[in-house]
């Protein structure tokens, strides 16, 4: 009989907990043997559940339980969370989470305790919910190099995206939605000004590059900046605003960015709606291949959570595909090196000499226009330039105009 301990009885531990007791005869036949959670640790109060003798309050009885081989952490944040699974990790019990921020910030340390354990530390559910992306992408594609990554990250920003786009919603009240329906994080900040995507984004890059990626390295554009007058030029320039995380390996350094960005209606990205996520990952030997599914969400999440619990008890030793060495900040590049096309909104003090000062700047413009623009407005697609030298130009046109919209044009 395997014993696990669920730390964190949230939306995702309820999840766990209640994927697994559903699903328990046929996760045994998968294992070949059996398995229950004997400990959750919730400081809060529960009554009433069918789990009511298996709440703990301190994790005290799970460190110290060696019947406990296998500990699902789902409470996110870096503490106590870091704290738990490092010395869980280091008395030689695996862990599996859905906490996205602990894997950016201390996956390589963490992979390493594993493997000197000879134990596993999991973390399907960190990225894309319930779609299969860390499992595939260290077994499945493991023949390829993987050069690029892009993907739509977080459900909650999609969701408030497809509002705007589809039903004119406000800003404020797409969040409010999302946050009822549980998509958003505790501090909706961490989803709208892309820290989120920008976790999940260091995560896939950090496997597929075998180098970590902090955070802190990473250059982040949310989505509070966005307005309906950019969602009705986008819609002109035939495509979608979506929130884009980027990665691409330069030689033996990475590029990685989150930002919005002017999606092509051609492309698989623009067509991903709501809380759903997509992951484009670019093989070397497969081209591209596509993940899609649900990113957020109780259920979704869990089924990951609980999958990775199957997995480390099949295991005897450690995994040796999931794995990435740490590294220093040199190994992300200034993403102001690439070349990008951008989107731009003006309100301008004489629209002719802005636009005969943009057209000097950036050469031939691609124009836009909305139903009911102002007369002093304009908008329109840069060519592909330097992002160096588009800051500086774009510091010499607020001489003749106002930036209103200022958003990168990806060609996915
Ligand atoms: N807040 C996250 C999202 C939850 O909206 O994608 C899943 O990581």
């Amino acid at each position: 009989m395997i014993k696990i301990a669920v730390i964190g009885y949230g939306v995702v531990g309820s999840g766990t907990v209640e994927v697994f007791y559903k699903n328990l005869d046929s996760i045994e036949k998968k294992i070949g043997d059996k398995i229950d959670i004997k400990y959750i640790l919730d400081l809060r109060d529960f009554t009433g559940t069918p789990y009511d003798e298996k709440f703990i309050k301190t994790f005290d009885p799970i460190i110290n339980d060696d019947e406990i081989s296998i500990v699902a952490e789902v409470i996110g944040g870096i503490e106590p969370a870091y704290r738990y699974v490092k010395s869980l990790l280091e008395a030689g019990k695996s862990v599996v989470t859905s906490n996205k921020e602990l894997v950016a910030e201390k996956g390589a340390e963490l992979l390493r305790i594993a493997r000197d354990k000879k134990v596993n530390f999991f973390f399907e559910a960190s990225v894309g919910g319930g779609i299969p992306i860390i499992r595939p992408l260290h077994h499945c594609l493991s023949a390829n190099e993987i050069n690029e990554i892009a993907g739509i990250l977080n459900g909650t920003t999609n969701f408030i995206l497809t509002k705007m786009i589809n039903e004119g919603m406000a800003f404020n009240d797409a969040l409010a939605l999302a946050q009822k329906l549980g998509y958003a994080e505790r501090d909706p900040s961490a989803d709208i000004e892309g820290y989120d995507a920008c976790r999940k984004i260091c995560i896939l890059a950090s496997l597929a590059f075998g180098k970590h990626i902090y955070p802190k390295d990473v250059h982040i554009e949310g989505i509070s900046s966005i307005t309906a007058e950019d969602v009705q030029y986008c819609d002109d320039f035939g495509g979608r605003i979506k929130l884009i995380g980027w990665a691409s390996k330069r030689d033996d350094k990475a590029i990685v960015m989150v930002c919005p960005a002017f999606i092509s209606d051609f492309s698989q990205l623009a067509s991903v709606n709501d809380v759903f996520n997509a992951i484009l990952v670019r093989g070397d030997a497969t081209g591209d291949v596509m993940f899609y599914g649900k990113g957020a969400g109780k259920l979704p999440t869990a089924s990951a959570v609980v999958a990775d619990i199957i997995m480390a008890a099949k295991m005897s030793d450690s995994s040796k595909s999931l794995y990435w060495e740490d590294s220093e900040q040199a190994f992300v590049l200034d993403r102001k090196l690439l070349d990008s096309k951008f989107y731009l909104r003006l309100i301008c003090k004489n629209k002719v000499e802005a636009l005969k000062q943009a057209e000097e700047l950036w050469g031939s413009l691609k124009l836009l226009h909305r139903e009911g623009e102002a007369d002093n407005e304009v908008a329109f697609v840069t060519e592909s330039i330097n992002e160096y030298k588009f800051e500086q130009d774009c510091a010499l046109i607020l001489k003749s105009a106002e930036i209103k919209g200022k958003i990168r044009v990806l060609d996915y």
